[in-house]
């Protein structure tokens, strides 16, 4: 078991690889399907998606409580530069071999823009290659797109797809996402939080699994996948 994976409810995650921690989108404060507080946050590294709020959600707080190196795109490092956060910025189809393995930012259809109004830059998703070779792809919040066939051709092991709609991809869309993806393994998010992107993750899992080969797993907000 190479990387271990934990909800954290909305877009939040755990994720343990090589001996480090990493959280992905730490919304939690304010997140109604929040499983775990900001003040017990330990992170060695905090990977940031885009400026949104509810995905910015508790970074700085944790990246100064627990010395977390925030990875995120050019423009929200420097917005975390005045805030005295320590940031390691890449930009959309760039790697980086860090510490935890080796980090590459996809593309991702969505905005930015950050809760003060600020520019927030692209918006990113992330391609994680642990240090035994493992793929996960973590599209963050986009809409579904084509070139979603390039990211599957790397081999993935899993896939975190939102499956919110009104914000984000909806069911019917990030059906099609595994289908051009054709990940091993899916991991719902995105949805429930509020009213507005309810939706019923086990349906949806029972049509993925009916339609591709991909095994989907529905997690409470707490609980863990590992590959
Ligand atoms: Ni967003
Ligand atoms: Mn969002």
């Amino acid at each position: 078991m190479s990387i271990k994976i934990t909800w954290l409810g909305h877009a939040s995650l755990r994720v343990e690889t090589g001996g480090y921690q990493l959280l992905v989108d730490p919304f939690l404060t304010d997140n109604p399907m929040g499983a775990l507080s900001a003040a017990e946050a330990q992170a060695d590294y905090i990977l940031l998606s885009h400026g949104h709020g509810d995905h910015v959600g508790d970074t700085v707080e944790i990246a100064q409580h627990t010395g977390a190196t925030v990875i995120t795109n050019f423009e929200i490092g420097g917005w975390l530069d005045k805030k005295g956060v320590k940031n390691h910025t890449q930009h959309i189809g760039g790697g980086y071999h860090h510490p935890f393995g080796y980090l590459k930012f996809t593309q991702a259809v969505h905005g930015s823009g950050l809760p003060d109004g600020s520019y927030g830059g692209n918006p990113a998703g992330f391609l994680l290659t642990s240090k035994d070779g493992k793929k996960v792809y973590i599209a963050c919040d986009t809409g579904l797109f084509g070139d979603m066939r390039l990211i599957g051709e790397e081999g993935l092991d899993l896939a975190v797809l939102p499956i919110g709609d009104n914000y984000t991809m909806g069911p019917d869309d990030a059906l099609r996402a595994v289908r051009l993806l054709s990940p091993k393994h899916v991991i719902p998010v995105h949805y429930n939080t509020w009213d507005i992107i309810a939706q019923d993750p086990n349906a949806w899992a029972r049509r993925v699994e009916a339609e591709t080969p991909a095994q989907v797993h529905v997690l409470k907000p707490g609980e863990s996948f590992e590959i």
